[in-house]
């Protein structure tokens, strides 16, 4: 049987709209549909995306001209920095085993640029991850790079820059691949992107004295759900989607923002959530769920209250991690049902409890719906990540991750052109380099991050999903530390407590440069990252071959031209 088209759908702009599904090319022995979201054609929900995926022959090819544009996402005017003038940037969508590629050209007059598609995990394609120092120096102004790599997972997720601090002023968009969930649903509604919003520029925020000099992070001054929120009263619009009565709608829940944790939830209904970052979990059903920076989940919503009333779709910062946000009973979205005579106006529908927590998700809910087992590791690094007093550059606020410098690593010398021009890693301190090139290929590594400041981390690792073996409060004692090594959440976006420890591991599996970092957009500028060089110098070149190392040559030669290695 011949099947040509599966239920896809993408987000429209300023309502939710279905769409052209994307075409679906392999002879189908499973047909994916409302009653068996498992199936895949020759594929299925019970194939390990770390092992195995389709391959498909067909590429998705985007252009992005990143530049600047004034934009008014809450009705005030912003200066932002910008994918083909529109925030958010359009999205990326491919159906899993797809090739994707994007040609990103800079048309920033003073500033360099680069694109991190972040959680894919660029299994063999180091130089597709778009992290600037590691991989790649800053697209120069004027310059063009495409980034070119394999959809080996399915899910949802975002890009955007990872240069300084782009992305809090716009620099992002949503992923979608297209692939098997663990529950059935009727209607994709496409994602949902829940970020804190800032009417200055992030740069001069950051520069701000109260956050230069003492680490406390800038005010949000409101947030936005896919990049629409009022602000205060008269300005701006909201978001909003349209539920089918009876239906289940698939939604991508993803906080693309630089400071907050987000507890989201719609009025009334109650959520089945079937995946974490790019991992499919066992589905588990409720009210509200946290989600930090980074992550994403794929919620499923049943369209089962009453038609005639509104309700709330509810991003509430999670205030008590030592974050403010002057909109916070404010971010909100609206739902509407689907009606010949649809209701108007704002919904008047009561929230579910949503309690104020640093926390995230409790682990046990987060069961991958194909476990791994855990080996014990050939190499275990304990790092404690404090925040300290560093002279020498404009910010006297750092945070260092172990190591002796907080991470601040020069743009124009990327750690692979490095370890492939001298077949070594001798890296300054100010890469914080943990040097995992000898380590025979799928060696296991534990890492252990410490932090006894009283705020939250997600932390995310580049290149892996991390196996999230535990995490607690008060410093890590070895003794007192259970692991879970039989069936452990992996996903590439992971809280750090506050005032506590996690204690990760992963496989020495991906050739090449990877950072490990805070992913609050203030730490990571202040130093919050690691740099993880795996795979033995020869296996990165080899990733690298002659055509992306040339690239990045010429990248860098460019960049290097262009005289503003400086700024930052
Ligand atoms: Cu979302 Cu280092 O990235």
């Amino acid at each position: 049987m011949r099947f040509s088209f599966f239920f896809g759908t993408f987000l429209g702009w300023a309502t939710w709209t279905v769409a052209v599904p994307l075409e679906h090319t392999k002879r189908q022995s499973c047909a994916n549909g409302p009653t068996a979201r498992n199936c895949w054609g020759d594929f299925s929900i019970d194939d390990d995306v770390t092992y195995t995926w389709p391959d498909t022959g067909v590429t998705r090819s985007y252009s992005f001209d990143v530049g600047l544009a004034t934009l008014a996402p809450d009705g005030v005017e912003k200066v932002m920095m910008v994918v083909n003038g529109q925030y958010p940037g359009p999205t990326i969508e491919a159906n899993w085993g797809d090739s994707v590629q994007v040609e990103v050209c800079n048309n920033l007059s003073q500033n360099g640029t680069s694109i991190h598609f972040h959680g894919v995990r660029h299994l063999n394609t180091n130089h597709a991850d778009g992290a600037v120092s590691q991989t790649e120096c800053p697209i120069a102004p004027g310059d063009c790079h495409t980034y070119r790599f394999k959809a080996t997972q399915h899910g949802s997720s975002w890009y955007h820059s990872h240069y300084s601090l782009q992305y809090g002023d716009g620099l992002l968009g949503a992923i979608v691949i297209h692939g098997p969930t663990t529950a059935n649903w009727d209607i994709d509604l496409g994602p949902l992107l829940i970020t804190d919003h800032y009417h200055e520029s992030v740069f001069d925020l950051a520069d701000e004295p109260l956050t230069s000099l003492i680490g406390i992070p800038p005010v949000a001054v409101n947030g936005l759900m896919n990049g629409k929120n009022v602000y205060l009263t008269g300005t701006g619009s909201r978001a909003e989607f349209t539920f089918t009565p009876g239906k289940k709608h698939l939604l991508r829940l993803v906080n693309t923002g630089s400071e907050m944790i987000f507890r989201f939830a719609v009025d009334q209904h109650r959520m089945t959530v079937v995946a974490m970052d790019f991992i499919p979990i066992q589905p588990f059903e409720t009210d509200t769920l946290l989600i930090a920076i980074g992550q994403r989940y794929d919620v499923i919503i049943e369209a089962d209250q009453s038609p005639d009333v509104a309700y709330w779709a509810r991003g509430v910062p999670m205030t008590s991690c030592f974050a403010i946000n002057l909109m916070s009973t404010d971010i909100r979205a609206i739902v509407r049902y689907e009606s010949d005579t649809p209701v108007t106006g704002d919904p008047t529908s009561t929230s579910w409890l949503m309690l104020d927590t640093c926390a995230d998700e409790d682990l046990s809910n987060l069961v991958p719906h194909i476990t791994h087992s855990v080996s014990p590791s050939a190499l275990t690094q304990n790092f404690n990540a404090v925040l300290l007093p560093s002279q020498g550059d404009n910010y006297a606020v750092r945070w260092r991750v172990g190591g002796s410098e907080p991470y601040h690593p020069p743009k124009n010398n990327p750690v692979v052109k490095q370890v492939i021009d001298t077949a070594a890693v001798n890296l300054t301190a100010d890469f914080n380099p943990i040097d995992l090139t000898s380590l025979a290929p799928s060696s296991w590594v534990y890492l252990i991050v410490e932090s006894l400041a009283p705020l939250p981390h997600p932390l995310h690792l580049h290149g892996h999903d991390t196996y999230v073996l535990a995490r607690g409060t008060g410093p890590y004692v070895e003794l007192l530390t259970s692991l879970d090594l039989e069936s452990p959440p992996r996903r590439d976006t992971f809280n750090l407590p506050q005032s506590g420890y996690v204690v990760l591991a992963f496989q020495t599996d991906n050739p090449g440069s990877w950072l490990l970092h805070c992913h609050i957009q203030w730490h990571i500028h202040q130093g919050f990252a690691l740099t993880l060089v795996e795979g033995s110098p020869s296996s990165i070149q080899g990733v690298y071959g002659s055509g992306e190392d040339a690239e990045m040559r010429r990248v860098c030669q460019n960049w290097g031209s262009s005289g503003l290695e400086t700024t930052d």
